[in-house]
């Protein structure tokens, strides 16, 4: 490199504050090359939980449609926000979960991504299963609190950029997405919850429906509830100083596995 350029290359680095020597190029590969680990990590996560649950659903039901992918696209995308929650929390409580606080941005992102997915499809694609006059016509509190959430989450979608949080203020950006994530969390709860408590409290008295292969295996939106009232109360937990919220969570952290075993347990009941 001549002289001439050299001096433009660390005039302009220092204009951008980049380091001594560091040009764009390398900045651009080295943010891209981040950008890819970040998103892939979280892309990771997302693929492991949605094949997880996909597996189950196909053996508990013995089909694999829409239907039951927009089951595990919601599923999934509510089990990734209540990470996003937890990670918070557990990283002032314990040390471990340090290196997982820089991927709580990309796990909400692929989150949201899949509520939209669920939301457009429950919507528009399984007419036969839930037709749009019956969210429209009276009022739906589950659809309203879904509608809510999904509206919440694209509106924290679209200022999870450098330059939205330079335009609002660092200050008022910041306010936004911590407490637009906490409403889109209450409001994804009532919406499941609401929906779904007659179905659970049913499975819990005669099984599943006949139609399934396996009767006696809780559906996914069962284990998926169970884990956000986890969130919620560990979360809540956190109120009560920290180390309230360490004891909770080493209580419900062995809680909830164990509310499982015994879930399974019960459904044995009801095998055909
Ligand atoms: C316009 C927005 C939304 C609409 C129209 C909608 C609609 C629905 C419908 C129709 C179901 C029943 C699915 C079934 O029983 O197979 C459902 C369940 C569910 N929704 Fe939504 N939803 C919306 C937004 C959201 C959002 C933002 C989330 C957050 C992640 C979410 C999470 C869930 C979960 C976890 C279930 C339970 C799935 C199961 O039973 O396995 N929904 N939703």
């Amino acid at each position: 490199m001549n002289l001439r350029n050299k001096n433009f290359v660390s005039r302009f680095a220092r204009n951008k504050n980049l380091a001594f020597g560091e040009n764009l190029v390398s900045r651009f590969a080295r943010n891209w090359k981040y950008q890819f680990q970040q998103y892939g990590a979280a892309l990771v996560a997302a693929a492991v939980l949605f094949a997880i649950l996909s597996v189950y659903l196909f053996f508990r039901r013995g089909y694999y449609d829409l239907y039951i992918a927009n089951k595990v696209f919601a599923g999934v995308a509510a089990v990734l926000l209540g990470i996003v929650l937890l990670i918070g929390p557990l990283s002032r409580f314990f040390s471990f979960p340090d290196r997982y606080v820089q991927y709580r941005k990309e796990l909400g992102i692929a989150a949201f991504f899949l509520a939209l997915t669920h939301g457009i499809v429950s919507l528009f694609f399984l007419p036969s299963k839930f037709p749009l006059s019956g969210s429209l016509g009276t009022l739906n509190w589950p659809f309203v609190f879904g509608l809510a959430a999904t509206i919440v989450l694209v509106v924290i979608f679209f200022i999870s950029n450098d330059r939205a949080m330079a335009a609002i203020g660092r200050e008022r950006w910041w306010q936004w997405q911590y407490w637009g994530v906490r409403l889109a969390f209450i409001l994804i709860l009532l919406h499941v919850f609401i929906m779904k408590w007659g179905g659970w409290v049913k499975w819990y008295k005669v099984g599943g429906g006949r139609e399934l292969v396996h009767p006696e295996w809780p559906g996914a939106g069962l284990l998926v509830g169970w884990f956000l009232s986890f969130v919620l109360l560990v979360r809540l937990a956190e109120f009560g100083g920290p180390r309230f919220g360490r004891a909770v969570w080493y209580i419900s952290v062995v809680a909830l596995p164990a509310i499982y075993i015994v879930t399974f347990w019960w459904g044995r009941q009801f095998i055909k």
